[in-house]
């Protein structure tokens, strides 16, 4: 699968660019920043061509890859699906749910697969307690705690405009939601509010009853930093095991699941419509943050 990546900041470092050069199945076509200075250095590390215009790298490659702000992603996740191109992305989709939503309605008018880069999903010690959980059933809460501390010095991600504005429940949020949402199911009703420092509480209710909560922030003082999650049940607690972080790898596995997707498989349980679900209930979150009352989906 012949590939275009677009972003050249901190991820397009860390996770695209290295994985799409290292996976056997992709030709790494060209990069694509608004900084052509660093479109090229990142290119030439990879062995790919820097691209000046998005629309010519586009036009030049089977998918695309994106590691940009939501809003950017999404613009160029459209036009990319508008000339049938498959997409991976990454998450959130988008900052709007009309936006993720007009992404999907383009893919599937065009024939274009998606995947959305949900790291922890892609590995597969967590898919493997997802599906047992999912089997044991009997959930009546989850809990998800995703306090990050980016503004520390040396944290590449505290330079991001968006993250600085937008905060830990579109960062980090998007990664909460996709843990729980394969095991409660769909959400029904969202209800948030934001505290100092980003602290940001989010309750879902999930049509079958159970209730998760969400506990997100990116400026998170620096001795708070955790990452825990666990289903509470008939069953007792299970708690979702800590796994080493290997971000080139999972990424490896979200190329593969496009891939097969692309070829006529199934279709990735981390698609695009899985992603604007994530981001219906992260724009709920964010009513409910803004004018106080719970938001029905
Ligand atoms: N899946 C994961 O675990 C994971 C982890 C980290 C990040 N991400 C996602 O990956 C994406 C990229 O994240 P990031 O950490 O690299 O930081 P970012 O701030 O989201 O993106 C940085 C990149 O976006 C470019 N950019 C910023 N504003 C732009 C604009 N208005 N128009 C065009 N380009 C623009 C920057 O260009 P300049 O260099 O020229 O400023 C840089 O190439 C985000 O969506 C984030 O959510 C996912």
């Amino acid at each position: 699968m012949k590939f275009g990546l677009f972003g050249t900041g901190p991820w397009a470092h860390l996770a695209h660019a290295p994985a799409l050069a290292a996976h056997k199945d992709v030709e790494f076509i060209g990069v694509w920043g608004r900084n052509p200075e660093k479109a090229t250095e990142l290119a030439e590390q990879h062995g790919a061509k820097a691209y000046a215009d998005i629309d010519a790298l586009i036009a030049g490659v089977d998918a695309v890859a994106v590691a940009l702000p939501p809003d950017v992603q999404a613009d160029i996740a459209l036009r990319a699906a508008r000339a049938g191109k498959h997409l991976l992305l990454d998450k959130p989709v988008a900052f709007t749910a009309e936006a993720a939503d007009e992404i999907v309605a383009a893919a599937k008018e065009n024939n274009a697969a998606g995947v959305v880069f949900f790291t922890r999903r892609f590995m597969p010690q967590i898919d493997d307690f997802l599906a047992g959980v999912t089997a044991t059933g009997g959930w009546l809460e989850a809990r998800v705690d995703h306090l990050g501390s980016i503004f520390n010095e040396g944290n590449p991600f505290g330079e991001s405009v968006w993250r600085k504005e937008s905060g830990g429940l579109w960062d980090v949020g998007p990664h909460a939601t996709a843990l729980v949402l394969p095991v409660l199911g769909p959400v029904e009703k969202v209800t948030a509010l934001r505290g100092t420092r980003d602290m940001t509480h989010v309750l879902l209710r999930h049509t079958g009853g159970a209730i998760t909560t969400l506990t997100l922030t990116v400026n998170a003082p620096a001795k708070l930093e955790r990452e825990d999650a666990a289903f509470f049940g008939e069953s007792g607690v299970a708690g979702v095991p800590a796994v080493d972080w290997q971000p080139v790898q999972a990424f490896g596995r979200a190329v593969d699941a496009l891939i097969s997707a692309a070829g006529g498989g199934p279709a990735s349980p981390l698609d695009l419509e899985f992603g604007a679900q994530v981001v219906k209930i992260l724009a709920a979150a964010a009513e409910s943050i803004a004018t106080g009352r719970t938001v029905d989906l």
